[in-house]
């Protein structure tokens, strides 16, 4: 090692021994390994000035990009670096059977519409769908009262409350499982759609050459007593962005093959369809908390 080399070393090691008086062990560990490994990635790329700069500019505006609403850029700059999901696999390590948990994305809204068994969320037009199944525990027991948080987007990609046009509570709302631990929600196809690309996100998807697609879903947040709380999607198959979501989201034991059903078919008639539909069905398993 030159002199220069060892002086940069001997500065890394400077600043992670100020930190070594944190009184919380844990932000001790947090700081010391951030600046180890922040140190490490600067050694590594050597960046010019300017670089240096332009990455400073690019997280000011990425915070400047966030509105405190809909907008989070760094929750999207987390997600388009994989590191939501990492974050995501380390909390959520499942026992067998457990359905598996992916990323929660941008676009919850609290306090949506509770709606009954079989209800239709959908107040946009798209291609009719019922998606039901059975939520249980790892024993295979039905839970009974569990909350199945929903959203998807409308047809042109976008999620009501991102999209001010569609009507309050478009293709949102709260379900719950009924005695046998059976749910059902009506309405419309998924679609694929890009996350928001108009930002500093966007500007370094295009730089890096990366589409912004994610492969279509429906979200899930399924809460039940004494259960851990299940953040998930279930994705279309044959989409054809499964194999490079824009925010690594996809697993395959979520991917669903919706069947076509005709209007004269038994469930049409029990949830109200008068025209042809798909059906999806997922069965989800929630652990113990
Ligand atoms: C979503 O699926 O809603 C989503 C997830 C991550 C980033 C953007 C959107
Ligand atoms: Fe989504």
């Amino acid at each position: 090692m030159n002199e220069a080399h060892a002086a940069e070393a001997r500065l890394t090691r400077q600043v992670i021994d100020t930190f070594a008086r944190t009184p919380d062990p844990r932000l001790r560990h947090l700081m010391q390994a951030l600046v180890r490994h922040l140190h490490a990635f600067v050694s590594e790329v050597e960046p010019s000035e300017a670089e240096w700069m332009a990455a400073i500019r690019f997280l000011t505006e990425t915070g400047q990009t966030c509105d405190g609403v809909v907008r989070q850029e760094f929750i999207l700059l987390s997600d388009t670096l994989g590191v939501s999901m990492l974050v995501d696999a380390i909390n959520h390590r499942k026992p067998a059977g457990a359905t598996e948990s992916t990323v929660f994305g941008p676009f919850y809204m609290a306090g949506m519409p509770e709606r009954a068994t079989g209800e239709n969320m959908a107040l946009t037009a798209g291609s009719p769908a019922l998606v039901h199944g059975h939520v249980r525990d790892t024993e295979g027991r039905p839970l009974a009262g569990a909350t199945l948080d929903v959203w998807q987007t409308a047809v042109n990609g976008m999620y009501s409350g991102q999209d001010t046009a569609q009507p309050h509570g478009n293709l949102r709302g709260r379900y719950r499982t009924d005695a046998d631990g059976y749910y059902a929600i009506r309405t419309i196809l998924p679609v694929s759609y890009p996350i928001p690309d108009d930002g500093p996100v966007g500007r370094m998807m295009a730089a890096t050459g990366r589409h912004v697609y994610r492969p279509a879903h429906l979200h899930f947040m399924i809460e039940a007593e004494g259960k851990r709380t299940l953040v998930t999607h279930v994705f279309n198959a044959g989409d054809p962005y499964l194999d490079s979501d824009a925010v690594f989201g996809v697993k395959p034991a979520l991917v669903i093959a919706y069947a076509e059903r005709g209007a004269g078919d038994a469930l049409a008639g029990r949830f109200g369809f008068e025209t042809p539909f798909h059906e999806g069905r997922y069965d989800f398993v929630l652990s113990e908390q």
